[in-house]
């Protein structure tokens, strides 16, 4: 083979490198420039915080506006996910989900197990009732005959289940979804519902005067947005995100939405 066909095949592989390293190079710009997407989930029987909307069938609720407002105030994106609260925490551990967004109290237990957010909601367990039901003033007039519900994972399926443990109610009934709950509540299925004070007010509010909350509120929750423990990257531009929000008023424009 001649100089010149070698000194060509030179210059071509030379040119073709050349090529390929700028292109690299626009290629890291490109991936710099794409906004990160995290998995984010909730399960969507609590409203006013996790619902389903009935026109479009997505996902929605206050805990999804805020958690939007978050992401577009730190430039990241989310693609949410409908899942089973009992498995949101396991999700999260493995990494198959970045962030839980479903009214989930930052108890110590769950402090063990994943970061929380800055917590965004102040909450406390109710017992419900069907509405008539006289026998039933407060979580003490339960008696060992009694079926309680609750949502199963929550801290409302822990109280019904550490009642059922003392001996204190005949059943302690966990279900998937709090709808399911709410109308065996109003048919009679069971006798009493332990589950969050704002879910259940918004669950009398779709049908009034069909269940009615009894007693004290019995504990004091608050709600955060949890991440896999450690992701201190993350957590910190939800806080960033949140505190954002709350400076710049629109946290209190999305409350009024949802509570007002
Ligand atoms: N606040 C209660 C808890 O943290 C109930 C949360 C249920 N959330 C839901 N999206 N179903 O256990």
């Amino acid at each position: 083979m001649n100089m010149k066909k070698l000194l060509a095949i030179f210059l071509i592989i030379a040119m073709a490198l050349t090529f390929a390293a700028c292109g690299g190079g626009n290629d890291d710009q490109a991936a710099q420039d794409t906004p990160m997407t995290y998995k984010v989930a909730m399960e969507p029987t609590f409203p006013p915080f996790d619902t389903i909307n009935q026109e479009t069938q997505e996902l929605d609720g206050f805990d999804v506006d805020l958690m939007n407002a978050i992401a577009e105030d730190q430039g990241f994106e989310l693609e949410w996910v409908n899942m089973g609260f009992d498995g949101l925490i396991t999700a999260l551990q493995a990494g198959n989900i970045d962030i839980i967004a479903s009214g989930m109290n930052a108890s110590e237990e769950r402090r063990e197990k994943v970061d929380f957010s800055t917590t965004y909601y102040d909450s406390g367990l109710v017992v419900a009732v069907k509405t008539g039901n006289t026998a039933i003033k407060s979580i003490d007039d339960l008696t060992a005959d009694m079926k309680a519900g609750a949502q199963i994972g929550t801290t409302g399926a822990d109280l019904a289940t550490e009642l059922f443990d003392a001996g204190k109610i005949k059943e302690a009934k966990i279900y998937n979804g709090l709808d399911v709950a709410v109308m065996d509540l109003q048919n009679g299925t069971i006798n009493a519902l332990i589950n969050d004070l704002p879910v259940t007010k918004a669950y009398m509010d779709v049908k009034p005067g069909t269940i009615e909350i009894v007693g004290d509120v019995l504990n004091a929750e608050s709600y955060g947005f949890a991440v896999q423990k450690g992701n201190t990257e993350l957590l910190d531009k939800i806080n960033a995100g949140m505190q954002n929000i709350i400076d710049n008023g629109t946290f209190d424009d999305i409350a009024a939405e949802w509570f007002e």
